[in-house]
Parts: structure tokens; C-alpha cells; sequence
């Protein structure tokens, strides 16, 4: 809760942050880097940085928090929150670095809002980030206790078994441990990160979602090879590609990821995804299916057309082991399918479906696709907190606060 204090300073001081948010982003990170180079070896994602996404996250995550703090004290940004600490923790943030972000975060505040920073506002915009960064920190703290690690022991090195080529651009990892100590199996719909020593000697992180059930002697993520079309291609994921072969060591998180599956409930669950999107999916029918679930379960599936549809053969079979799972798929360049369910030709459209009622949905692909989707399930009804979402990449959406 916001001091009775700083409350009026916040609120009268939320525009003109508001509006110079970005460049104190930018200013932020380049202060950061700059004392801290280590912090673009294996934690920072440069790709993020160059297409400038994470800068907005970042602002946009520190302007939402402000905002509840003044307007909804009793109702603060919790999926953003849990969004923000299951990445951090799948990184290794420890509680020492707050520190760090906090000296150059007000440095970059003082250096873009100049005058207009006077001890009161530089007092009430520091009362802000220690109240976000002791919730943060309290969230991850108990997300490593829940995996039985500290942020020292959050990687490991596994082995590549097997490297199984789904389409022309996508391959499959599956990776046996090889580590001593006790792992856990992942959640339906969690990520790894995956952190790999780069050409230049320096380390990249990346997250994949799981693409299959485990019981922690194995992970299986799904990469789909990024190319730059006009910019740089994907650096991680074409390494992964090209260079990353059964019986080499890959340096993996534990899981982690807040979008996980609550089959508990009992309601139907549907599934919607379009292209690589279908990853997170494909790991929850696992789930489901190795569960030998009852539950009506319901994916559609968006993709350019059968040869790009990614982890299809996992799909299907895991559908017929459920008893009551459907799937539906829709090819916006050809409708030829050798699969034995029909397939509309076009974009995904979900009235041509008979939805289950009081489903949970869990959406995944390129944001225009689930903006879409999430709009027209709204439009039919759906109550939002019914929807879920995984971006592959930082959430620049944050659809729950639109
Ligand atoms: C929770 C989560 C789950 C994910 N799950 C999956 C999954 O299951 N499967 C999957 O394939 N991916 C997944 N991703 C995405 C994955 O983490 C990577 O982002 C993806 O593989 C691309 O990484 P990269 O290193 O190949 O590309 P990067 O090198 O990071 O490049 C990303 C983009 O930035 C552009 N770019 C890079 N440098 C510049 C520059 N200087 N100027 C302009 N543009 C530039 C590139 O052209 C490219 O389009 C997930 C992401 C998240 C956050
Ligand atoms: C109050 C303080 C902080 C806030 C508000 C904050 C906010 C965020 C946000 C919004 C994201 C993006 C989440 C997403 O949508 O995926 C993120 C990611 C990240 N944060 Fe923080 N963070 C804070 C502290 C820290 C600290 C102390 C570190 C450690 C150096 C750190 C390192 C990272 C890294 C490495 C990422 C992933 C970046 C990427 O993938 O591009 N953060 N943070």
C-alpha cells in the first residue's frame, strides 16, 4: 500500500511518466548494460533488446503497477505480477539485483524527467519500485522453494536424445537428464529457458514451451527456425537448428510459466492456437492424455497448411487416447489434409464450431491471431478471466488490463 504521502505525488506525477516512460526504458537499459555488461551474458535476451519489446514491457508493467497502487490499492496487477516472476525465476534473478535495477531505473527517471524530479517525487517514484520489486521478489522466492532450488541451482545441463524433424522449419528436442539431482515433472503449459554459449563467447537465453507430458527424466520443447526476412535471422533458434545435435549437453531452466492448465475444475477446456502456437498446447493434451482425462477437451488449430502443422502425429494420437477430445483445422493456404477430421480452408473461425458451454480456453500464437480470437469469444460471451494467453516473446498485450 502507498504511503498517504507519496499517493497525491504518484497521481499527480503518473502523466508525465506516463508519457516519457519509453525513453526511460531506453535510458534505463542502456545505464544498465553499461555498468553491468555481465547482465547481457545469459539473462538478457539481446534479441528483445534490439527490437526494443522488453523496454516496453518493462514500462509498461511499472506504469500499470503505479496506476493500480492509485486507483485499485486492493486489486493490484496479480497475472501480470506472476507473469513477470515466473520469468524472472526461469532466468535466475536473485533478490541482490534489485538493487541494481533500482540505481539505474532512478537514475534513468532523474536523467529524461530532469527538474521535474524533486526529492518529494524521486521519493514517491522510489516507494513505488521497492513495493513492486518486494512483491516480485516474494513471488519468485516462493516459485524456487515450490522446485526445490535456489536461483544458483535453476540450471542444468541435459543431453539431446533426440532430434526429430517435424517440418521443413521446425524441429523437436527431446532431452534426458543427466544431472544428479532430483528434477520435478513440468505442469501442463509451463517453458524452459534454454541458455547457450552464442559465436561471440557470450550466453543467450530463450524460452520454449514444453510440447510434451514429463516426469522430469525428460523435456521436450518444439523450435520453430526464425528467419530475419530484411533483419538479422533468429540467432538462437537457427543455432539450435543447425549446429545443436543428439548427444550434445544444452544448459536448461527448470520449468517454470505462469499459464498452466487447472484441470481440477471439471470444466470443458479449449484450446486455440495457430502455428508454433500450438506448442504449449500439444504439452497440456499430453498432460491430459497421460492423465487418462475425461474431461471434454476441445482444439482448434490454425496453420498455413498440413506440411507447416508442427507435432500433428503427437496431436492426433493424443486426441484418440482422450475420451472426449475434439480437434478442428483450419489451412489459410490449402485445404488438402490426409488427417481423419475435417479441415476448413481460410483463417480460424470459431463459429463454425459448436463450442462446449463454461469452457476455460487457453489461447497461443502470433498476438493478432489471439486478439482476434479473445474478442470474438468475449463477443459470444466468454467472461475474460475464462481466457488465457501465452506471448512468445514479452507481453506487450497485457490484455487483463485493457
Ligand atoms: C513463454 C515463451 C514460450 C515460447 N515457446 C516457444 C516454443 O515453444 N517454440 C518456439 O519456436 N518459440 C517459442 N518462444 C519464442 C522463443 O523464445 C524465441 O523468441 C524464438 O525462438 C526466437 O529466438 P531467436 O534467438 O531465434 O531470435 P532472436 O535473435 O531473438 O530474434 C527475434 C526477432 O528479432 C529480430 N531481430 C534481431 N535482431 C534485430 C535487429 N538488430 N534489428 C531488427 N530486428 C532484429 C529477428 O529478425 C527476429 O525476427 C517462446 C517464447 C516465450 C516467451
Ligand atoms: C521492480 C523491478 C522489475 C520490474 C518491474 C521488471 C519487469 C519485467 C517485465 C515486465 C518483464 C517482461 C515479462 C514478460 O512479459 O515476459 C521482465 C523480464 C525480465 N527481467 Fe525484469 N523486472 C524487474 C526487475 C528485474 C531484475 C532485478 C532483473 C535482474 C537483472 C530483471 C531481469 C529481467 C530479465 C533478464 C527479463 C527477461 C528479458 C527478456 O527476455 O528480454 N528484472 N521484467
Amino acid at each position: 500500500m502507498l504511503s498517504a504521502k507519496s499517493r497525491p505525488v504518484i497521481q499527480a506525477t503518473l502523466p508525465v511518466v506516463g508519457e516519457h516512460i519509453k525513453d526511460i526504458a531506453e535510458c534505463f537499459y542502456r545505464h544498465l548494460f553499461t555498468t553491468h555488461p555481465e547482465l547481457l551474458d545469459g539473462i538478457f535476451n539481446r534479441g528483445n533488446q534490439a527490437q526494443g519489446t522488453q523496454q516496453l514491457a518493462l514500462a509498461g508493467s511499472v506504469a500499470a503497477f503505479a496506476t493500480a497502487l492509485v486507483k485499485t490499492p486492493g486489486h493490484l496487477p496479480e497475472n501480470l505480477l506472476a507473469r513477470i516472476a515466473h520469468k524472472h525465476a526461469s532466468l535466475a534473478i536473485q533478490p541482490e539485483q534489485y538493487e541494481i535495477v533500482h540505481d539505474n531505473l532512478m537514475r534513468a527517471v532523474a536523467e529524461v524527467l530532469g527538474k521535474a524530479v524533486t526529492p518529494d517525487v524521486a521519493a514517491a517514484w522510489d516507494e513505488v519500485y521497492w513495493l513492486m520489486a518486494y512483491t516480485l521478489i516474494h513471488v519468485e522466492r516462493g516459485l524456487y522453494s515450490a522446485r526445490a532450488v535456489r536461483p544458483q541451482t535453476v540450471w542444468r545441463k541435459w543431453e539431446v536424445e533426440k532430434k526429430i524433424r517435424e517440418t521443413d522449419d521446425v524441429v523437436t528436442f527431446v532431452l534426458k537428464r543427466i544431472d544428479d539431482r532430483i528434477v520435478k515433472p513440468s505442469l501442463p503449459g509451463q517453458y524452459i529457458t534454454v541458455q547457450v554459449p552464442m559465436p561471440d563467447g557470450r550466453r543467450q537465453p530463450r524460452q520454449y514451451s514444453l510440447s510434451r507430458a514429463d516426469q522430469g527424466e525428460h523435456r521436450q520443447f518444439t523450435v520453430k527456425r526464425v528467419y530475419g526476412r530484411g533483419n538479422p535471422d533468429g540467432e538462437v533458434s537457427t543455432l539450435l537448428h543447425t549446429t545443436v545435435n543428439v548427444g550434445d549437453a544444452l544448459t536448461i531452466s527448470v520449468p517454470f510459466g505462469a499459464v498452466v492448465l487447472d484441470d481440477y475444475s471439471g470444466r470443458p477446456m479449449v484450446f486455440a492456437s495457430a502455428g508454433i502456437g500450438i506448442t504449449p498446447m500439444a504439452g497440456m493434451l499430453s498432460h491430459l492424455a497421460t492423465a487418462g482425462s475425461h474431461l471434454q477437451i476441445m482444439l482448434l488449430h490454425a496453420d498455413h497448411n498440413e506440411n507447416s502443422f508442427a507435432l500433428r502425429g503427437q496431436i492426433l494420437d493424443d486426441i484418440a487416447r482422450l475420451s472426449n477430445a475434439s480437434i478442428h483445422v483450419w489451412y489459410e493456404q490449402s485445404a488438402n489434409s490426409r488427417l481423419p477430421v475435417g479441415v476448413f480452408s481460410g483463417r480460424m473461425d470459431i463459429s463454425q464450431v459448436r463450442l462446449p458451454d463454461n469452457a476455460s480456453y487457453h489461447l497461443c500464437g502470433p498476438v493478432p491471431f489471439m486478439h482476434e480470437v479473445r474478442s470474438a469469444l468475449i463477443e459470444r460471451g466468454v467472461p475474460p478471466r475464462d481466457i488465457q494467453y501465452e506471448v512468445f516473446g514479452p507481453d506487450l498485450w497485457q490484455a487483463d488490463y485493457e
